[in-house]
């Protein structure tokens, strides 16, 4: 399996949670590639069984949360591209995420009924949590 990685990071936080989350990954035999934003490559997204999207939570801290303008502007920019089964949409938040989540899926065009994998973190540290909710979701690719 592949999996590319992808990350939106002001601080640190979401990108110390996309390393977590590509280790994890590697440690369970998948091909990983991990890079920010600007390093994204179609084509290799395109080749990848998981696409692994995140960003930090911007917004009023309790209401109007949603990913930052460059973020917005990326998922835009591959929309309608990747089936929804592939995403893992990820991130890091202080408060609550609230909104986040949805206006993820929004730009990136998937409807709001699509369940798409999610994780997040407050501290930008991989739970065990998160870590068996990855296994689940190697598990799932695995199974048609
Ligand atoms: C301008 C700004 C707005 C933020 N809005 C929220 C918010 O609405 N809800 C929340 O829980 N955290 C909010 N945060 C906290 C960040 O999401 C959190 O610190 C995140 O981990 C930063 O990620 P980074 O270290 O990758 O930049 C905000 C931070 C900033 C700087």
């Amino acid at each position: 399996m592949k999996a590319v990685i992808t990350y939106y990071s002001h601080k640190g936080h979401t990108a110390n949670y996309a390393r977590e989350i590509a280790m994890h990954l590697w440690s369970r035999g998948v091909s990983v590639s991990l890079c920010s934003l600007s390093d994204f490559d179609k084509k290799k997204a395109a080749e990848a069984d998981i696409l692994v999207l995140g960003c930090w939570t911007s917004g009023f801290f309790v209401v109007g949360q949603h990913p930052h303008r460059r973020w917005r502007e990326f998922a835009r920019s591959i929309a309608g591209e990747y089936s929804a089964k592939r995403f893992i949409l990820f991130t890091t938040y202080k408060i609550r995420t609230g909104s986040m989540f949805r206006r993820m899926q929004q730009e990136l065009g998937l409807p709001p009924s699509e369940r798409v994998a999610r994780l997040k973190s407050r501290t930008g540290k991989l739970s065990a949590q998160d870590r068996e909710y990855l296994d689940n979701y190697i598990h799932n690719q695995h199974t048609p």
